[in-house]
């Protein structure tokens, strides 16, 4: 380059960087010169595209952990297409470590993310997201700022392997601890078992939530096709991010926003995948907020109306035997797409800029054990199922295809657990008056109860239980249960105990019917005794502590709303006032 190119000022151009490096005047000079800090030519400010990389790399979100080699690898994609990349971090979201739990957290990283592109000179963001609440928080964030914008996830583990076997990350974990209790295990094949599982980088290789929203992002055209599935460490995955660095310096040139992608055929899609995939009851609540954050009305009907009469394709654990790279060998997301054919709306937009049916035409399927076509299904009918009743009048959720199919019609008597310590506290007890029958419910581990909803509804069976063979019962709560998680289990009770559903009205002994056919959740109880009780109930909200959870207290909307707050809802663009300096 000559010594005049590298001294060519900016030059003006139609992006919204260029507000910031493209002014000749005493602001221009401070964007650039301290920029140049960095090493930063002038020739980047030369009202090329400027791409934020959005990077949740964090030691403490170990399924994160390589995203800074995985960012190099989409930095590269945009220097190559003409673009400018600069990384940015944002609050990063594990979901192993994070206490009381991450989901906490979501939208707090949902502002974090939506004011750090808005603040900044950028024209348009790639989204690298892994670990469970990772993917929600960033897609919320951007959508309000409603950018172009494209996902790159980082990829599953490689299978674990144990004791000449394949494991899962979370649902083998539940297994082996109930087999410890049960004297099946030894504590040190358990240790052991640690390091066979999570033995490569990558987030849960199940398809848990993290895959699960990977998978999703996907068929709502908000990746690169295998974007769901490919493994974290096979080098296709840094291709893919190569790949989607050169794409979105094209998208911001055509001003391919996330609006003008997701619209209802987007979400109808995603739900259907979400079904056929056997897809976490996580991505209910995540969707619903996504779809507030863009504008596009979504209810928890439309999971009934159009994820119940879809048939579960993908033979993955925790609801079938395979993992997610052998659902990349299979041919992946494209291969599901064009198993379900008609029952998708192949019209929906992509980051491609061309429509879902264009970018997964002819998609080959090389493992139909794994992948299997209507005509043959893991299951004839998945999706999530939602139930309403006298305990769930806005609604309560459970995921069939992880289910007994002899619980999924069922009465039985409840005993009732006041949160999470009365339920460890008690559930061991020889004396506890408990059989396969029982309903174990739990109340206060709800949004505003917990607070955050952690993922314990999946409620770990009663030992004296587990040691006579007992690997199910049905249980009930208005927590979210980890999408690795399995059972007959009903979560997502709306609205929660803690602000005065009606979950806060049963008491131990009560018959509680479920019938997951019928939709219905029902306490057995006369409207007197029903209406006296009601008349008693006091509300449990967590108290305020302050700070973020006070926030979080004041302004979280319940589970079937998308648990997002009540002031984030919407997309209010990128628009920004010029700067004071
Ligand atoms: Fe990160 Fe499961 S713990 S995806």
């Amino acid at each position: 380059m000559s010594g005049d190119e590298k001294k060519k000022p900016a030059e003006p151009s139609a992006f919204r960087s260029s507000k910031w490096f493209g002014p000749q005047d005493r602001n221009g000079f401070m964007h650039r010169s301290w920029m140049k800090n960095q090493g930063t030519p002038q020739r980047m400010f030369d009202g090329r595209p400027v791409i934020g990389i959005c990077n949740t790399w964090s030691e403490l979100t170990p399924c994160n952990g390589h995203f800074r080699q995985l960012a190099e690898h989409v930095k590269r994609g945009v220097i190559e297409a003409g673009g400018f990349p600069v990384e940015f971090p944002v609050m990063s979201l594990g979901e192993t470590l994070l206490r009381p739990t991450a989901m906490l957290f979501r939208n707090l990283v949902s502002m974090d993310v939506e004011e750090s592109i808005r603040a900044n000179p950028i024209d348009g963001v790639v989204l690298l997201c892994g670990c469970d609440k990772t993917t929600p928080a960033l897609v919320m964030g951007a959508a309000s700022c409603d950018l172009p914008t494209i996902v790159v996830s980082g990829g599953p583990m490689l299978n674990g392997k144990f004791q000449g076997r394949d494991i899962g990350s979370g649902t083998s974990l539940f297994a082996m601890s109930e087999d410890v209790r049960a004297g099946k295990l030894s504590a040190a094949e358990f240790l052991d078992a640690e390091a066979c599982m999570s033995r490569s980088a990558g987030h849960c290789m199940t398809m848990g939530t993290a895959s699960t929203m990977a998978c999703l992002i996907e068929a709502l055209g908000l990746s690169l096709p295998h974007n769901g599935a490919i493994p974290a460490v096979d080098a296709r995955r840094n291709t893919l991010a190569n790949e989607s660095g050169r794409r979105i310096v094209d998208m911001v040139k055509d001003d391919l926003t996330l609006s003008k992608i997701l619209d209802r055929r987007s979400f109808e899609n995603a739900i259907r995948i979400n079904a056929a995939i056997g897809g976490s009851t996580n991505a209910i609540i995540h969707l619903l907020a996504i779809a507030g954050r863009i504008g596009i009305p979504l209810s928890l009907e439309d999971f009934e109306a159009f994820g119940s009469d879809m048939p579960l394709l993908v033979d993955l654990l925790p609801s079938g035997r395979f993992l997610m790279e052998g659902f990349y060998y299979a041919g992946g997301l494209p291969a599901v797409w064009q198993a379900l054919g008609d029952r998708l709306d192949g019209s929906a937009r992509s980051v491609t800029g061309c429509s879902m049916q264009e970018n997964n035409a002819d998609a080959p399927l090389w493992n139909a054990q794994v992948i299997r076509t209507p005509d043959a299904p893991v299951k004839p009918r998945a999706g999530i199922k939602v139930l309403k009743g006298n305990i769930a009048p806005d609604g309560a959720i459970v995921k069939p295809s992880a289910a007994t199919p002899s619980l999924m019609k069922h009465r039985g008597k409840a005993i009732v657990f006041e949160g999470l310590t009365d339920f460890r506290a008690r559930i061991d007890d020889p004396t506890l008056d408990v059989d396969e029958t029982t309903i174990l419910v739990m109340r206060g581990v709800g949004l505003k109860g917990y607070p955050g909803m952690p993922e314990v509804g999946n409620m770990p069976l009663p030992r004296k239980l587990l040691e006579r063979g007992i690997r199910d019962m049905v249980r009930i709560s208005d927590a979210r249960m980890s999408g690795t998680a399995y059972g007959t289990i009903v979560l997502h009770v709306a609205p929660e105990a803690a602000v005065g559903g009606p979950l806060a009205l049963v008491q131990t002994g009560d018959t509680i019917e479920l019938d997951v056919e019928a939709g219905r959740l029902h306490l057995d109880i006369s409207q007197e005794e029903f209406a006296r009780r009601q008349a008693a109930t006091t509300t449990h909200v967590a108290p305020a502590t302050g700070g973020y959870e006070q926030l979080f207290l004041q302004h979280v909307l319940q589970p079937d709303k998308g648990a997002d707050f009540d002031f984030l809802v919407g997309r209010r663009g990128s628009a920004v006032a010029d700067n004071a300096h």
